[in-house]
């Protein structure tokens, strides 16, 4: 059986920009190795690919350095996709330079006009919802906006807290399949998984729980072994893919593809 919100038979990613030394980041724990990061970048194109998925993979955007986070300025649905408006400034045009690439492989494309602000990274689809998470990227009016914009496909929005200090929801949980999310314990602790069954990433591998379920695998970032070792003892493909450039500004599996089976 096939779930729209792990199956998928396309990906659209993007070169990383030589400037994304440049890039938005919480704390500077160094500058990303840019050589280091194209790698990794090759080799999770690789692995969305390995599952049988169409990759395009687009040029860099040398004016927006965090133009590698695709997934920010774009949500991909189903039956329609919707251009996001992020709340970082710098980031605000990377949204009009997704819409044509967007628009070329979808019929239904509806934009976030404002004035609120919504991010990609701040929204979890699960096969029964939408879960968006307020955040410093993320407000009300965004999420109200995403909500109208949504209603007539079909598709249910619900807004939950993304917790103070992370940057975005998905930062803090993936989805692993129809019923289940991997969650940090201090997201999950605010009960927006009621609904579902939960695998805390864990202690001390927080930076983990921003992974993807892609076709049969979960990718996930290397070296949080615990974590990996929890996965696949739920009997979850693994497969493991450098983050640590990445992960310098905040970036992480889900940041850096639009994933979607055209309709
Ligand atoms: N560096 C990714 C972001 O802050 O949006």
């Amino acid at each position: 059986m096939l779930h729209f919100s792990y199956n998928f038979t396309h990906a659209i990613c993007r070169l990383p920009a030589r400037s994304l030394v440049d890039g938005l980041r919480a704390v500077d724990t160094g500058q990303p190795n840019y050589d280091q990061f194209l790698k990794d970048h090759q080799d999770y194109v690789a692995a969305l690919e390995a599952t049988g998925a169409k990759v395009e993979v687009l040029d860099a955007l040398e004016e927006f350095p965090d133009s590698v986070f695709i997934e920010d300025a774009a949500l991909c649905l189903p039956k329609c996709a919707v251009i996001m408006r992020p709340g970082a400034p710098s980031r605000l045009g990377e949204a009009s330079a997704i819409n044509p690439v967007i628009s070329d492989v979808y019929s239904n494309v509806a934009v976030i006009n404002g004035p609120g602000f919504i991010e990609g990274g701040d929204v979890l689809t699960t096969e029964t919802e939408i879960l968006v998470g307020r955040s410093a990227r993320t407000d009300s009016a965004g999420i109200d906006e995403l909500t109208s914009l949504v209603k007539p496909w079909g598709y249910t929005v619900r807004e939950v807290e993304t917790p103070e200090g992370v940057l975005h929801f998905k930062t803090d949980c993936s989805l692993l399949d129809a019923d289940t999310i991997l969650s940090t314990k201090r997201l999950a602790n605010s009960g927006c998984f009621s609904d579902y069954q939960v695998i805390h990433v864990a202690d001390g591998e927080e930076a983990c729980a921003n992974s993807i379920r892609f076709n049969e695998n979960v990718i996930m970032p290397s070296n949080f072994p615990e974590t990996e070792k929890m996965l696949v003892k739920h009997g979850y493909d693994v497969k493991t893919i450098g983050n640590t450039e990445a992960a310098k500004l905040d970036g992480g599996m889900s940041c850096l593809s639009l994933r979607f089976t055209p309709s």
